[in-house]
């Protein structure tokens, strides 16, 4: 408690974290990034150690721009780590080669090496972030994309006074890539984070928290837009502001049926963007973000804190915490889940295919495997229908581009080679699981539904399933097994929320479709660091089409070779 009196009692330094509207020019323009990858030493929980960032900042910088806009964002690295870096939930149509999944778009680049990826803005606006798409570096390496709709074009909900990128994250006092190698040679899973952050602040439920509290001043009477991004590794997150509601008026970069919350869920992956009207006592308010786990594996209750202060209000007076759901609410996340909708007006229609060309269904399902040097004799494992993906040597996307065999196999199955009653009683056994590099071949245009289910292999849990190239539309949702005579009459096909990440409920499914209109090579994995790493992931082969415009771009010339 004295550590928390002090922290209350001295004087916080507030970081103003709100920017005006960018006041850019009406036409379409090009706006150019140099992003430096360097080692940094940052403290965080009365630790410093060094870690890897862009431009030596944590979380790093924002990207701005518009709809209709070119990005060229040119890495250099200097550290001494591969690196690679994604641009979550951008489409790059055609363009794979900007994507930056490590060995799914491109080789890494080197230390001492650049690449500049640059992509044209399409069709999106809204919050969207960038992220290190190598080994567990995007611990440090992440931060936001605000995408501006084009000058003119107003937001279909009332114009916020200010706006703000919150970003949640994680922090370990350790070296990230110590963790995930250690864990991985032992066979167990990793050690969990050290503390969760906001705008890369752990906030006061934490030790030497006082420089390290993200505050945001508030003018009475004012709205606010906050642009909400997790880029957790592990953990989904509930997020609430104390005494305030919030209007959910987009996910992922895609407009939605605005609707008032208390709190709201927020995978890794994800974004949301809420309106927040500074109409209550002037005071100070906690802002709070704390995991929601709803199995019985080792629990992860740590909250970060943030601070929302009304101007003029000192800083001695005691801020008041907001009430999260508890953090295995199943009950809470299916009721907010069940609340995001798509906009779906003339202006944003949803385009949701009606009519399906191929019909995908897989399981997802944990594991161990045999490992005689592991500390259990097992090792932690992960697949996709019962395959165990294997990164490659070379990247995906050259392979299929340049046609070089022996890398990859276009045969992974439409659904699993055995049935079995997928969230009955937990089956420990494993079910003859594959290694492989197997992707499934999607023809250009072609309509798809892709069902996954949670199985209770080893246990049911929660999974954020993320794919490259595509927003798709989440159908429907269920919990057990799903059921293809019953559940297709109950898909939403109107409004269903557009988004790039979406959550299979814990022991439940997630159906999605969506129309192959992107040719290239598009990684899908789990958004959970860990379960990506034991190999939660696949990738889709989109064709080409045969129209002009239809085709993969050539790669640029700096693409980092092998
Ligand atoms: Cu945000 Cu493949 O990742």
């Amino acid at each position: 408690m004295a550590r928390q009196g002090s922290f209350f009692l001295k004087s916080l330094v507030l970081f103003l974290g709100f920017v005006g509207f960018v006041p850019f020019g009406a036409k379409a323009a090009v706006k150019k990034y140099q992003f430096d990858i360097q080692v940094k030493n940052v403290s965080r929980l009365c630790h410093a150690k060094p870690i890897v960032t862009v431009n030596g900042m944590f979380p790093g910088p924002t990207i701005y721009a518009r709809e209709g806009d070119r990005v060229l964002v040119n890495v250099t690295n200097y550290a001494e780590y591969n690196m690679s870096i994604h641009w979550h939930g951008l489409k790059q149509f055609r363009n794979g080669w900007a994507d930056g999944p490590a060995y799914v778009t491109q080789c890494p680049i080197t230390r001492g090496q650049s690449y500049s990826y640059g992509f044209n803005i399409t069709g999106q606006r809204g919050t969207l972030w960038w992220h290190a798409h190598i080994l567990w570096l995007r611990a440090t390496v992440y931060g936001a994309i605000v995408i501006l709709p084009k000058q003119g074009t107003p937001f279909p909900f009332p114009q916020p006074d200010q706006e703000a990128n919150i970003i949640l994250g994680e922090w370990w006092n350790t070296d990230v890539e110590q963790v995930i190698n250690q864990a991985n040679k032992l066979g167990i899973p990793p050690n969990m984070s050290d503390a969760h952050t906001i705008n890369g602040k752990p906030g006061p439920l934490f030790p030497c928290s006082e420089k390290h509290t993200f505050a945001m001043e508030v003018e009475w009477g004012k709205t606010y837009l906050l642009r909400i991004i997790n880029a957790a590794l592990n953990d989904e997150l509930f997020f609430a502001i104390a005494g305030h509601n919030m209007t959910v008026v987009e996910i992922d970069a895609v407009y939605s049926k605005p609707f008032s919350t208390q709190a709201l869920l927020i995978a890794p992956g994800q974004t949301t963007n809420v309106l927040v009207q500074a109409n209550q006592n002037p005071g100070r308010y906690f802002i709070a973000a704390r995991p929601f786990i709803d199995v019985p594996i080792p629990a992860d209750n740590k909250t970060a804190i943030a601070i929302l202060q009304y101007k003029g209000i000192p800083n001695t007076v005691m801020p008041i915490l907001p009430q999260l759901p508890s953090p295995n609410n199943t009950e809470f996340v299916m009721s907010y889940n069940d609340k995001l909708r798509s906009l779906n007006t003339p202006q944003f229609p949803a385009k949701v295919p009606l009519n399906v060309d191929r019909h995908l269904f897989y399981t997802i399902g944990l594991g161990r495997n045999p490992c005689p040097t592991c500390v259990n004799g097992t090792q932690f494992t992960a697949s996709l229908n019962n395959i165990t993906f294997v990164m490659p040597q070379i990247g995906l996307l050259q392979a299929h581009y340049f046609n070089i065999k022996g890398v990859f196999r276009t045969d992974f199955p439409d659904r699993p080679l055995k049935s079995f009653n997928y969230t009955g009683a937990p089956l420990t056994a494993n079910l003859g699981t594959s290694l492989g590099t197997r992707l499934n071949r999607v023809a250009f245009n072609s309509t798809v539904e892709l069902v996954l289910q949670d199985t209770n292999l080893l246990t049911i849990e929660s999974h954020p399933f993320h794919l490259h190239g595509y927003n798709f539309f989440i159908v429907g949702r269920g919990i057990g097994n799903f059921d293809p005579a019953k559940d297709p009459a109950k898909f939403n096909l109107v409004d269903p929320p557009e988004r790039n990440t979406a959550g299979v409920p814990t022991g439940g499914w997630t159906a999605i479709r969506f129309t192959a209109d992107n040719p290239g090579v598009w990684f899908l994995h789990c958004h959970l660091e860990v379960h990506t790493t034991w190999g939660l992931k696949t990738a889709f082969v989109v064709e080409d089409g045969k129209g002009p415009n239809q085709s993969i771009l050539p790669p640029p010339k700096d693409l980092p070779p092998c």
